[in-house]
């Protein structure tokens, strides 16, 4: 399926909007992952050592600000190529005292201010799936890593299966009489583990592992997953138009309610799940 570049989540302005809004937090949907995508790449024995960590499309920071706490003496450099999500990111990092993280405007697929083979760590997560040029990506990856033999890169991708994919499409195709979506969504761009692990492997990695991690996330109100000022879903938005948006709507939350049926509590339970791509240089 090919991309159709146009979508708001290709698009530095389409993150913009999104960054000064609660969707995106620390703490969010992000983190649990983020945190497991931290453990499975870097070693225990790394705890307290001065390593230097690379998070590419950093967002506001929800690798960044556990590594900054778990690995006390790292460096940490969050990039993003939204200049909102980074002066967002700037505001939180101040707010909360860190100072083991700097950050810095960088488009992932041309990192032209960050040096080669200055980085222990690389991470994107939910970040890289975002760029038309993946693999442009994941060679940066590769360039900025040392080559010390235990340097590595971490990618965290969406499954088929992850809450708000999941549903968007399904409600794409169930307004559009059962049409499925002509080009693949940016949020699911990377959702095939085979291509994930090849694509990986043309960038150079060698011993990759696509490991497979859920959560459970717990929330009562569905509303803030249908804001246009998150792109990935402002992505369905453009493709059915403005005219259209409140019957899809109502369709998400129609499907959703019949997907996750709410607790007693009038809490949902839904499942996201993620593929954590590891990769050696
Ligand atoms: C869903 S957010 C994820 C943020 C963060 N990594 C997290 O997990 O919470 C996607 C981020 O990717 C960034 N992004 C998308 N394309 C990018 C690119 N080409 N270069 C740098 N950042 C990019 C966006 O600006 C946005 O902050």
């Amino acid at each position: 399926m090919s991309i159709n570049s146009t979508f708001p989540s290709y698009k530095s302005e389409g993150w913009d909007k999104l960054s000064d809004s609660t969707l995106l937090k620390p703490g969010g949907v992000t983190e649990p992952f983020s945190i497991d995508a931290l453990h499975l790449t870097i070693p225990k024995e790394k705890v307290n050592e001065k390593i230097r960590i690379l998070d590419i499309a950093a967002g506001v920071g929800n690798l960044s600000i556990p590594a900054s706490i778990e690995f006390p003496n790292s460096e940490i450099v969050a990039t993003d190529y939204s200049k909102g999500m980074v002066d967002s990111l700037k505001i939180i990092l101040e707010y909360n005292k860190i100072k083991n993280v700097s950050t810095q405007v960088v488009d992932g697929q041309n990192m032209v201010d960050i040096e080669s083979e200055s980085f222990d760590y690389c991470f994107s997560m939910f970040g890289l799936i975002y760029f038309p040029d993946r693999l442009a990506g994941m060679k940066e990856m590769y360039r900025v890593l040392k080559s010390n033999n235990s340097s590595c890169t971490s990618i965290g991708s969406w499954q088929p299966n992850a809450f708000l994919p999941l549903l968007l499409e399904k409600s794409y195709e169930q307004f559009n009489g059962g049409k499925k979506l002509q080009s693949k969504q940016p949020a699911l761009s990377l959702d095939d583990k085979h291509l994930f692990k090849s694509e990986l492997e043309q960038a150079g990695f060698k011993n990759v592992v696509i490991h497979s991690v859920k959560h459970l996330i717990k929330f009562n109100d569905l509303n803030p997953f249908l804001s246009p000022k998150n792109p990935i879903v402002d992505d369905f938005f453009k493709l059915i138009g403005d005219e259209n948006i409140d019957r899809f709507k109502e369709t998400f939350i129609t499907i959703a309610n019949s997907l996750y049926p709410k607790d007693e509590n009038g809490y949902f339970t839904t499942e996201w799940n993620c593929f954590i791509g590891i990769g050696e240089k």
